[in-house]
């Protein structure tokens, strides 16, 4: 069983997630706490390719089933080859998207059914889930403002983006306990304050690092 702390981030496009991912781990870094920063789709070599197919703007004629599977393709291989083998040494993982955004992005956007999904998660991640998880939300339309160059799923329409917000948020009222719903629309500063008091007030992060 894992021995480590998982963390996830999620949210729509443009949300932020990515900078207090990044402060979390500089934190940890500055407490001598071992952490791995990662992200999906991606976080190793395979998977960093199967990225590329997925994020091309040529690749418009993706099936929806072909896009989840390349997903779940790109998540086995990160969770086999690099999330499991970093908690079983008890060190912090991070990393910037995982299960959620299969569930909210291929599940409801693109109409494949949450079931189904949180099935194939499971499968692809051997039932692994993150300790606590932290939703930046924000509404779409100002995180699409947000962007600069855009990939295949960012050219969606907003009310794809929309889509993809309910659903977060809909995870997030099932999955109380996990999933942490963070109001993405303040500074910087104040999101990440309670991000980091939520992760110290945590019971198994308490138990594990509570010395430092
Ligand atoms: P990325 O460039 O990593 O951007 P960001 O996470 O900052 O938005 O793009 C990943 C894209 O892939 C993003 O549009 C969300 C999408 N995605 C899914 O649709 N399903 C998934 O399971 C994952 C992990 C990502």
């Amino acid at each position: 069983m894992k021995k480590g702390f998982f963390i996830s981030f999620e949210g729509c496009e443009g949300s932020g997630k990515t900078t207090q991912a990044e402060r979390l781990n500089a934190f940890f870094e500055k407490k001598h706490i071992d952490c791995t920063f990662t992200h999906e789709p991606g976080g190793t070599p395979i998977s960093e390719e199967i990225r590329k197919i997925l994020l091309h703007h040529n690749n418009v004629r993706m099936s929806p089933l072909t896009e989840l599977f390349l997903y779940l393709a790109s998540r086995a291989q990160h969770t086999e080859e690099r999330i499991i083998p970093i908690l079983q040494k008890g060190f912090v993982v991070i990393t910037d998207r995982y299960t959620d955004s299969s569930l909210a992005y291929q599940g409801a956007a693109r109409n494949l059914s949450l079931e189904l999904v949180q099935r194939l998660n499971i499968i692809a991640t051997g039932g692994i889930l993150p300790d606590i998880t932290f939703l930046i939300d924000i509404d779409p339309e100002e995180g699409l403002k947000r962007l600069n160059g855009k990939d295949r799923i960012e050219n969606e329409a907003v009310a794809f983006h929309k889509k993809v917000r309910n659903a977060y948020l809909e995870i997030a009222e099932r999955e109380k306990k996990r999933i942490m719903v963070i109001n993405g629309e303040r500074s910087e500063d104040e999101i990440f304050a309670d991000i980091l008091q939520l992760t110290k007030k945590h019971r198994r992060f308490g138990e594990l690092y509570d010395e430092r």
